[in-house]
């Protein structure tokens, strides 16, 4: 059977970008034809553009209209607008983390410090309406770029969930590392938040997602979150904090630490810890408790491939792994770091469903989920850790 062809536009021409760009060589299940890319800077744009053989648009209007799907590889204030424009004009949506999220009244006087959490979580939960409304009005569909669902390892802990009819009681995980370099990752404003939606909305996302899928399989409905405990802190924002250089402290006035207690309706819990605050490589991975089994995903670092040497000059032109600090000694080396991550795999996936109507793993539903139970935690967090009910649209 021939492949269906699909136009690919990439909105944005930063990190992200490049990763999709990289994750599209390697869908198979369709066959991709990349339109060309549009983003607000130009000289970036020419330079993500240039080296790939890319058309620069001049407006997103016109790489709409020329493209099948739309990745939206922007900064998260930006994901709404971008993604009810697609949808209007009945294209796929593939949008990065964070779905969506408050970045403030664009007043001067704005801080992320100080505003009513309240206030964050009745905006965002309008603007995660919006783009749920937009879908609903259009033969297009979000796909949530949340690559830890198609990570290999959660996606085998999906098949297990459903041939063993098991029930999740308890998970725990984490994502960290040493900081993000991005300085519009430090305004609220820009981000909408700290550790806890930039970094924990991935462990968040396998979290909700495998009681989605147990739900699906015990009961023919997701199990969703219901209520949420979580405190924040500033740690390299404090004054006593003690700066030897390793970790990164350009934060204005987001949290760079965050832990989440989610219960679930059916009683069953997850932990979740994300933070700016860990050396040694980005600490990805989570943990699945059930009444009949017990799994640990270890999304980065994993022991796939360690590579040790005694002195770094040896690797100055090896890509070792993410972040860490030094080469030299032992090093949980990564053979294929998109590949753990699962960017190829959800590339693959919603390109499937784009082309023949596969079921979307990562859809609109779990994006809307992962919003609700991040800013009902920053209510939480505002409150030093009070029991906060979930709004589930
Ligand atoms: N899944 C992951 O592992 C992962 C990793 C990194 C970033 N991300 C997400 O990807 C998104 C982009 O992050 P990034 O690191 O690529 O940022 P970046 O700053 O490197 O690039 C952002 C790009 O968006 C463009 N842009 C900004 N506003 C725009 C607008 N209104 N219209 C068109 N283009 C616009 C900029 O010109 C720039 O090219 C964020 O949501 C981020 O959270 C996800």
């Amino acid at each position: 059977m021939e492949k269906k062809v699909l136009k690919a536009g990439i909105v944005g021409s930063g990190f992200a970008a490049k990763f999709h760009y990289d994750a599209l060589q390697q869908v198979f299940s369709a066959r991709v034809e990349i339109a060309g890319a549009y983003s607000v800077t130009n000289e970036k744009l020419s330079s993500f553009t240039k080296p790939r053989g890319l058309e620069a648009f001049n407006n997103m209007e016109d790489l709409v209209e020329n493209s099948d799907i739309i990745h939206v590889c922007t900064p998260p204030v930006t994901h709404e607008p971008i993604v009810v424009e697609a949808l209007k004009q009945n294209k796929h949506v593939i949008v990065e983390k964070p779905f969506t999220g408050y970045f403030g009244d664009g007043s001067e006087e704005f801080s992320g410090d100080t505003f009513s959490r309240e206030k964050g979580l009745e905006h965002a939960m309008q603007s995660v309406s919006r783009m749920l409304n937009a879908e609903k009005q259009s033969t297009g569909r979000i796909m949530y770029a949340e690559n830890w669902v198609y990570a290999p390892a959660i996606q085998k802990e999906r098949e297990l969930l459903q041939k063993t009819g098991a029930q999740i009681i308890w998970m725990h995980g984490e994502e960290s590392h040493s900081g993000s370099h991005s300085l519009t990752y430090g305004q609220w404003k820009f981000s909408g938040g700290g550790s806890m939606i930039g970094k924990g909305c991935h462990p968040l996302s396998a979290a909700i997602y495998l009681k989605h899928v147990e739900g699906r399989a015990r009961n023919g409905s997701a199990i969703r979150p219901k209520t949420i405990s979580a405190r924040t802190h500033a740690i390299t924002r404090m004054p006593t904090f003690k700066d030897e250089g390793y970790l990164r402290t350009t934060y204005k006035d987001i949290e760079d630490f965050a832990m989440l207690h989610v219960v679930f309706e059916d009683g069953t819990i997850a932990d979740l810890f994300a933070s700016e605050l860990v050396l040694g490589g980005v600490h990805n991975w989570i943990e699945v408790n059930t009444t009949n089994h017990r799994t640990i995903c270890n999304i980065h670092p994993n022991n796939a491939m360690q590579s040790y040497t005694p002195n770094q000059e040896h690797f100055k032109d090896v890509y070792v792994v993410e972040k860490t600090e030094t080469k030299q000694g032992w090093s949980s080396i990564s053979p294929d770091e998109g590949w753990f991550a699962g960017y190829q795999h959800e590339m693959d996936a919603f390109y499937r469903s784009a082309a023949y109507g596969d079921y979307i793993e990562s859809n609109s539903s779990l994006a809307s989920d992962v919003i609700a139970t991040i800013y009902a935690g920053y209510v939480s967090a505002e409150k030093k850790g009070t029991e906060v009910n979930i709004t589930i649209l």
